[in-house]
């Protein structure tokens, strides 16, 4: 079947909550675009979220907020598979054995954990803060997949599961884990903040007019793009020196489907007033309609898409368990 041919992929998402612009350009979007080329699997990873504290009540809502923000978005459950993590227990038994693969000396290379626990103090991290990057390793080797799209950010992740699958497989002698590879999206998919195009598009920025919230209305939206940050240039035009207009531009051109050049040709001549105004209703009129399908998905739809995944991943799974447990010695 052509069905079988497609290559495995896998991606996760945390079900962190107020979800932005950020969010669905840099993660959301490619997702829906890579469904119809492969055999896809996507997890709402609320095993991960809980390395720093969540409220249990909010937690619950994030996720499936998020859910409904991915069926909403056109994730199609015909497609792909969808399904929350922890309904898998074999992400945590997994995560356990690679916990006794993994070397402290790799762990302690992980700079995602320097930058999260810096706040805190490491002292005061949680040992699953520590430990994060394996629980992605099991995400990912427990469904052989071949190919995991992720933000530039998660790069030293993927390598690691490289070199667990790697180190596994030749000290049990198997081919048991699929070495991984990782589809790093491309810098200009890393949405800045318009408020400070040096950091990227965040919801724990310390001011609202760094993002556009996907619950934002139309008005706030228009607010927010008058206020972003341009440079003292009048000129609308697309380079590296220019990171705030660049990024005003790339929002610009993924949202409306607009090329780069033929948005700068367009304002060739127009100034920021102009310019920001259009971009304002891009924006609008991408996120109204979205708005308006996130309200159509029901509750029962959300629970049957999850179920169904929660099973067919579950037994994928289960079968991997089974074999990688068996090569290990380890049960009865
Ligand atoms: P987070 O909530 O920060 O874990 O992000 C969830 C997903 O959205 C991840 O796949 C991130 O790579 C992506 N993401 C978050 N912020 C941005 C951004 N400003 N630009 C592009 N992608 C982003
Ligand atoms: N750590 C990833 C992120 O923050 C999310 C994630 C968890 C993931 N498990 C994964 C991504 C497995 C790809 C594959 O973006």
């Amino acid at each position: 079947m052509a069905e079988n041919q497609k290559k495995r992929l896998f991606s996760g998402i945390q079900p962190t909550g107020n979800l932005h612009l950020g969010n669905y350009l840099g993660a959301v979007k490619n997702w829906i675009e890579m469904q119809d080329g492969y055999d896809a699997i996507f997890c709402i990873v609320d095993a991960h979220a809980i390395t720093v504290p969540q409220e249990p009540g909010v937690l619950r809502d994030n996720i499936h907020d998020l859910a409904r923000l991915l069926l909403a978005s056109g994730i199609d459950p015909d497609k792909s598979t969808l399904f929350v993590q922890s309904d898998v227990s074999g992400h945590s038994e997994l995560a356990w054995i690679l916990n006794t693969v993994a070397r402290m000396g790799d762990m302690e290379k992980m700079t995602q954990f320097k930058d999260k626990s810096a706040k805190d103090g490491s002292e005061r991290s949680s040992v699953g803060l520590f430990g994060y990057p394996i629980l992605m390793a099991a995400d990912i080797l427990l469904y052989d997949a071949y190919i995991v799209p992720v933000g530039d950010d998660q790069r030293q992740h993927i390598e690691l599961t490289r070199t667990l699958a790697r180190r596994f497989n030749k000290r049990f002698a198997t081919d048991g884990f699929v070495v991984p590879k990782g589809e790093i999206r491309e810098e200009g998919m890393r949405i800045m903040g318009l408020d400070d195009p040096t950091k990227k598009m965040s919801k724990s920025a310390s001011s609202e007019y760094n993002y556009i919230a996907l619950s934002d209305g139309a008005d706030v939206i228009r607010k927010k793009i008058m206020k972003a940050v341009t440079d003292s240039e009048p000129t609308i035009t697309y380079s590296d020196d220019r990171p705030a207009v660049k990024n005003l531009i790339t929002i610009y051109s993924l949202l409306s489907k607009k090329s780069v050049g033929d948005i700068v040709e367009q304002y060739d001549g127009k100034g920021f007033g102009d310019f920001k105004k259009d971009l304002a209703e891009v924006v609008v009129d991408f996120i109204l309609p979205l708005q308006e399908r996130i309200a159509n998905v029901s509750d029962q739809e959300i629970e049957d898409v999850l179920s169904q995944g929660t099973e067919s991943a579950g037994r994928a799974a289960d079968i991997k368990m089974r074999e990688i447990k068996k090569v290990m010695g380890l049960g009865s």
